[in-house]
């Protein structure tokens, strides 16, 4: 049987209303519809996969979204992407009665400032690189000459992913001080800088929802953000996700969970910016020991869409959880065995310029493969045809009884969907898949 789009039994009440536009947001959206308390979910802005149940706002455009859930009948929000938590969309939503599920714009520093994180996890003994925060360029470049390289020089606030220049060179580690702190190429987010260790190891994202005291942590799952197989080239927002992820063994995860999951919330709550939502460890893991790169106060993009596709349990009564304080009433998450796995397709010249409008065919023999979904990021109807409209395209996502099965499944459906300049990696899960031996 195809999935089905959330034809559900029992009492249907809730309204749901998640913001954003990707492929997270589709695969929330599609999860939420399958709870038998959600009567109706909205998207804004949402895209073609989302078409029947969009509504036009930004997701920044918080007096026209909350005008929307004020009209709604007991309407419960769920915020995708960093940008709304960063200006506060979390307390403008609860100061007018309104619930909403993640953190306040005082707990989203954790993602917004990387000086605060890093301080933060400084205070709190939660493992992370070795780092200073400089303001000063030459103080930041005495710096890195005393301490010795590879560094990572980071931009403090917000710089969709771009902002952490890996610098093997005294020479590359001046042009980035000088790019973010004098050039302010970066412009605010660039006041200040952090600069760390480089970790050599690997990267996992270590998902957990919380309500200011309890972590309930999501199946693992890992990302490709290089845009060419072999994690090679530049940096993008991810190109494909599977869960779960074997090499993390259950010590490790256990560690994880100990030393950077609970002390961040129990340090939150200390500092008095309980933290509620969405917490996403980026995990370095260097001979078997947790390091935390940075943390986002968001679900992954794409991790979502194969977490999404392996979670039995129903979605809604833990994000609720989280806003009433009780996640500990609810007791773990269930996940269906076997393995997810998402192809993300772009556009021609993602992560940089690229162009829209591209008809995208085949979508319809792939709604009817058992065990596929195909979750959309950047795509928009023209007329009746969906069009490429955006970077990241769309997430071809399967579940197998293991993770060969699900990539297998995955890159089925991939090569029957067709637009112009389609690109994809050919190798999502291949460090899993080497180290099951093959399985
Ligand atoms: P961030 O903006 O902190 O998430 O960093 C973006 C990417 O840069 C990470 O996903 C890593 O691949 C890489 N990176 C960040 N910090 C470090 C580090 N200390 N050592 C090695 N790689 C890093
Ligand atoms: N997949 C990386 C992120 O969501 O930040």
């Amino acid at each position: 049987m195809p999935f089905s789009d959330g034809l559900s039994v029992g009492m249907k009440k809730r309204s749901v209303l998640v913001i954003g536009s990707g492929g997270r947001e589709h695969a929330l959206g599609w999860k939420l519809r399958q709870s038998p308390d959600v009567e109706k979910v909205f998207h804004s802005p949402g895209n073609a996969g989302t078409e029947n149940s969009n509504i036009p706002f930004k997701a920044t455009n918080l007096d026209e979204l909350i005008s929307f859930a004020e009209k709604e009948e007991d309407c419960f929000t769920v915020v995708g992407p960093e940008d709304p938590l960063a200006i506060g969309i979390v307390d403008r939503f609860q100061t007018k009665g309104l619930r909403i599920f993640g953190p306040s714009q005082a707990a989203a520093q954790l993602e917004n400032s990387k000086v605060f994180s890093k301080q933060f996890m400084a205070r709190h003994n939660i493992p992370t690189a070795e780092f200073g925060v400089f303001d000063n360029p030459d103080a930041a470049v005495d710096y890195v000459k005393s301490k010795g390289l590879p560094k990572v020089v980071k931009v403090d606030g917000l710089a969709a992913g771009k902002g952490s220049i890996i610098c093997h060179t005294l020479e590359e580690a001046r042009d980035a001080i000088q790019r973010i702190l004098v050039r302010s190429e970066f412009g605010h987010a660039g006041d200040r800088i952090v600069i760390e260790d480089f970790l050599n190891g690997y990267e996992v994202s270590y998902i957990g929802i919380c309500d200011g005291k309890t972590v309930t942590p999501l199946a693992m799952a890992q990302d490709h953000k290089r845009i060419f197989d072999g994690d090679q080239g530049q940096n993008t927002g991810g190109m494909g996700a599977y869960s779960p992820v074997p090499m993390v063994s259950e010590k490790l995860q256990e560690a994880i969970l100990e030393k950077v999951m609970k002390r961040t919330v129990n340090g939150m709550q200390e500092e008095g910016h309980p933290f509620k939502g969405v917490l996403y460890a980026g995990i370095m893991v260097v001979d078997d020991e947790p390091y935390t790169l940075e943390f986002n106060c968001r679900f992954g993009d794409p991790e979502t869409q194969p977490q999404m596709l392996r979670m039995k349990s129903d979605l809604l009564p833990y994000l609720e959880a989280s806003v009433d304080g009780n996640l500990a009433s609810l007791g773990p998450m269930e996940w269906k065995s076997g393995a997810a796995a998402c192809v993300v397709m772009a556009s021609r010249g993602y992560p940089g310029v690229y162009e829209r409008g591209k008809v995208i065919r085949g979508l319809d023999e792939v709604a009817t493969m058992p065990d596929v979904k195909v979750f959309h990021a950047g795509t928009a109807m023209r007329g009746n045809e969906v069009v490429t409209n955006g970077g990241r395209v769309l997430n071809v996502t399967a579940l197998g009884s293991n993770l060969r099965e699900a990539v297998e499944l995955a890159y089925l459906a991939v090569g029957r969907i067709r637009f112009d300049g389609a690109h994809y990696r050919r190798d999502i899960g291949y460090r899993a898949i080497a180290h099951l031996g093959g399985v």
